[in-house]
């Protein structure tokens, strides 16, 4: 029948787990028997390499070597060049690293992988999900549902600890490439979304870029530029790293960065005091993500009963001690920082599942329940929409503006509607520019996508209904009614200004097969 699965396709290192026949949560190591699989990838001459080895040897192949992608995902001009001059989009090399998951798990389980659930951060755009939707299609993986990574840790938390009385926690969770504040509400059943912010692009590679500038500094300082060795830029991007989860040992106080710069060695000593303070502005600006994210639920810090800490880099002991001193609440550990949130997928991945059965035909539906383990305390969860989303319209001074039609923080799956008028008489199509952010000046906001309909020419001015639906996995959709012979027009078709189009997507799904991708 297949297994299901979670996937936490991270921004510096991926997760995948599955539930076992108990019913209790698993992570599949991958096919180096580590439970974490770096997400970079290094484009050898016969082989696509991913993980560990990757980054291990990427120094030595900087320009075949790409990390941190999920970074571009959505960004439509990102291209990943490799030294021969073949392309590759985020969303091709996610799908590299899909694959690469995929068939460890398959290795390890011994069984196809029916369907997967995958996360996000929960402040990823409409763009940035869409893309890794695409990934996941091109890695000819069967998405049962994309979930926000503060959302799947809540439930593996929810679960993990059964059935309490009512709470509300804030997740704060920081990654290597994104920061998510989620406010949630626990009853004995249900984790409520009360509010979300977040920052997509901090996390512990920005604090790894810190040390790397400040090596850099002291470099200089004795006359040596190590920006002009690319072996030795390689190099000091993993050095930072290990430094920087040095410096979170207990009782650690200093450590030191070796590096090989044109020949010779060059040592620079880090203290943890230095280290936090270059990354105190970075860390403030999470306390006031936090802080808004507050305001945005209307609770004061005195009602939160709990802040969970997820992501690796709030092994971070600064990380803790600011939130401590910010909210006046000890932080808690309970939940695995690099594990909770693959687990959170693979719980829902299995109820999505039992779901997907009761569509089946009574015996089928027999078979495939009879197959899936038991999961105790279900929760069910309601997420809701990390941005405003809108419309590009012409007030009555002619001028554009942007009006909100579904606003931040609605509950997901929902839906809003505005009506518009037509400009002009005989109007016979309709551009609708959809937009993303919460302000009416066109400035402030981002247009997501466009799209086009016909509509009946009629004259006057003809009303016309504009609904934006966010469906279960946060994706948008647009519909438009014309109110005056109330006739739905249907679904348009966004083109989405920073995705793949629908050709592309195949195309690429076709490249990659033809890959030969270690491991695989
Ligand atoms: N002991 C530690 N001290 C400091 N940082 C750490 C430690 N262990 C891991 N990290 C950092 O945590 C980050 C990885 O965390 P995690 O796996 O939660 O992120 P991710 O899922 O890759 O990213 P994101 O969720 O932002 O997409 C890396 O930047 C890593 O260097
Ligand atoms: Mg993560």
């Amino acid at each position: 029948m297949g297994k299901y699965v979670g996937i936490d396709l991270g921004t510096t290192y991926s997760v995948a787990a599955f539930i076992n026949e108990d019913g209790l949560p698993q992570i599949i190591p991958n096919d180096n028997g580590k439970n974490t699989t770096p997400s970079t990838v290094l484009f050898e001459e016969n082989a696509i390499i991913v993980g560990e080895t990757a980054k291990e040897e990427g120094f030595s192949n900087p320009e075949n070597y790409e990390a941190f992608v999920k970074r571009h995902m959505g960004e439509r001009d990102y291209w990943f060049t490799t030294a021969e001059g073949t392309k590759y989009s985020p969303e091709e090399i996610s799908a590299i690293i899909l694959k690469k998951l995929k068939s460890d798990a398959e290795a390890y389980l011994g069984e196809e992988i029916s369907g997967a659930v995958i996360t996000v951060p929960a402040y990823f755009n409409d763009a940035q999900r869409k893309a890794t939707m695409d990934a996941a299609a091109m890695a000819k993986m069967n998405v049962l549902s994309i979930i926000n990574e503060p959302t799947a840790a809540a439930l593996a938390f929810g679960i993990s600890k059964g059935k309490q009385e009512q709470q509300t926690v804030l997740i704060y969770d920081l990654g290597g490439g994104t920061f998510d504040v989620c406010i949630m509400r626990f009853t004995d059943k249900e984790i409520i979304s009360l509010a979300g912010e977040g920052n997509r692009a901090l996390g512990g590679y920005d604090f790894d870029n810190k040390i790397i500038d400040y090596v850099k500094e002291k470099a200089a300082e004795q006359g040596i530029d190590i920006t002009k060795d690319v072996y030795a830029m390689q190099d000091l991007q993993i050095k930072a790293e290990q430094a920087k989860c040095a410096l979170s040992a207990k009782d650690k106080i200093k450590t030191s960065i070796v590096i090989n710069v044109q020949g010779k060695p060059l040592k620079i000593v880090i203290t943890r005091e230095e280290f936090n303070e270059m990354i105190e502005n970075l860390l403030t600006r999470t306390i006031s993500v936090m802080e808004n994210a507050m305001e945005e639920a209307g609770l004061e810090y005195s009602e939160i009963d709990k802040i969970l800490l997820v992501g690796g880099s709030t092994r971070i002991p600064y990380v803790r001690e600011m939130i401590e001193e910010e909210t006046g609440i000890k932080p808690s550990s309970e939940v695995h920082p690099d594990e909770a949130v693959a687990i959170g997928a693979a719980y829902h991945a299995l109820e999505m599942a039992k779901n997907r059965a009761c569509e089946e035909p009574a015996e089928m539906k027999e078979a495939i329940l009879n197959s899936l383990p038991d999961s105790k305390n279900q929760y069910q969860f309601q997420d809701v929409t990390a941005h405003g989303i809108g419309i590009i319209s012409i007030n009555e001074y002619n001028e554009k503006v942007n009006t909100v039609i579904l606003p931040k923080n609605s509950k997901i799956p929902s839906e809003g509607y505005e009506e518009f008028v037509t400009l002009e008489d005989y109007q016979a199509h309709l551009l609708i520019e959809v937009t993303q952010g919460e302000e009416e000046d066109i400035r402030y906001v981002t247009v997501i996508g466009t799209s086009e309909l016909k509509i009946k020419p009629k004259p006057g001015q003809v009303r016309i209904r504009v609904s934006i639906g966010c469906d279960s996995d946060s994706i948008i959709h647009v519909r438009v009614t014309d109110l005056q012979d109330n006739e739905d027009l249907g679904e348009m078709k966004i083109d989405r200004i920073a995705n793949l189009t629908e050709e592309e997507v195949k195309e690429n799904t076709e490249k990659l097969e033809s890959l030969n991708i270690s491991g695989e």
